[in-house]
């Protein structure tokens, strides 16, 4: 595994986050990119959740995994080279790997710390896997490793983490995979598909609480990275079902009119005023193929459980211009 160097700034606050924080409470609209949700005790949490009883995509796409995998690689193409976008934890690609036995790995997440250690257990469990990390925020340009440039590629985008995005910008990252995994390429994606609401909204806002407590981190996150004196415990983790969007939104309620200071600016926000943290999307069988075509993949293969929760898709990457 080739060592990624340890950002002499590790601890610095990263100036993004703090235009996006500032710009939330200086504007009308008050909102925050999901994306800052995912700090280390964020991301400790989210895995926290993915335990829990309500939460069922990662068990569900998870078992699809495992059951399908055999087919999945048939389809998809042994041997390529494994790409995985966010990779976080990285515990679902144990199936995929055994199943497509890739010439390499390339993990991509945000979060060096988590992808370091991530890669660096999964290669005890892969001694002979050439892993590869790559820590790039994969919204952006992404440089492959030199070794991997010229083989063909198999994208791994699990999780669900496309209903993050509206889809605009999901169409904008389809697009980017395909230019990044290039001619030739094959891509698996996981996606959370529409249900009841009594199953979606526990599911985002749990008994125990570990949602409430992933999403109240945030406050927590500003306060501690940028000096903030925000009341957490005046916050109510709120998540609704969106139905004309097709989204669960997570928000933070005031429950109280309050005034605090973040780097060193006053801000003010009333009761039951919301802080809006997350979109998740959800997407019908039809609606997840369309945006694949959109992003330039066209669906080959599809994968649900037998309560129709959760959708593994295998899309190939196509030419833009594809005549009627
Ligand atoms: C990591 C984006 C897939 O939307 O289900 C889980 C994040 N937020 N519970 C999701 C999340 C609250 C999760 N994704």
């Amino acid at each position: 595994m080739n060592d990624i160097p340890k950002s002499s700034a590790a601890n610095a606050v990263d100036p993004a986050f703090r235009r996006d924080i500032l710009a939330c409470f200086q504007g009308e609209r008050r909102a925050i990119p999901a994306r800052w949700l995912y700090d280390r005790a964020g991301s400790e949490l989210f895995e926290d959740i993915t335990d829990l009883p309500e939460y069922y995509p990662t068990r569900t796409e998870t078992a699809l995994l495992e059951k399908h995998c055999g087919e999945i690689a048939d389809k998809g193409g042994h041997g390529k080279v494994v790409v995985e976008f966010g990779s976080g934890s990285s515990t679902k690609t144990p199936h995929l790997l055994r199943a497509v036995q890739p010439s390499a790995y390339v993990p991509i997440d945000i979060s060096g710390d988590f992808l370091r250690d991530s890669a660096a257990a999964l290669q005890e469990e892969f001694p002979d896997l050439d892993i590869i990390p790559v820590e790039a925020d994969f919204m952006g340009d992404i440089h492959l490793p030199e070794a991997v440039q010229n083989s063909p590629k198999f994208g791994f985008f699990p999780g669900s983490t496309i209903g993050n995005m509206v889809p605009r910008t999901s169409v904008d990252l389809l697009k980017n995979m395909r230019r990044t995994l290039g001619e030739n390429a094959m891509l698996l994606i996981g996606m959370d598909r529409v249900k009841s609401e009594d199953v979606l909204v526990p599911a985002y806002d749990d008994a125990a609480g570990v949602t409430a407590a992933f999403n109240l981190n945030l406050l927590a996150r500003i306060n501690r990275e940028l000096e903030g004196d925000i009341p957490v415990n005046e916050f109510r983790h709120v998540a609704r079902w969106n139905d004309n969007y097709a989204r669960i939104e997570m928000h933070l309620e005031a429950q109280e009119d309050m005034d605090f200071t973040i780097a060193g600016q006053a801000f003010r926000i009333a009761r039951y005023e919301t802080i809006h943290t997350e979109n998740s999307h959800k997407y019908g069988e039809r609606d997840a193929r369309l945006l694949l075509r959109a992003g330039g993949w066209a669906p080959i293969g599809e994968w649900t459980d037998p309560q129709d929760y959760f959708a593994l898709i295998l899309a190939q990457a196509t030419p833009f211009n594809t005549a009627p």
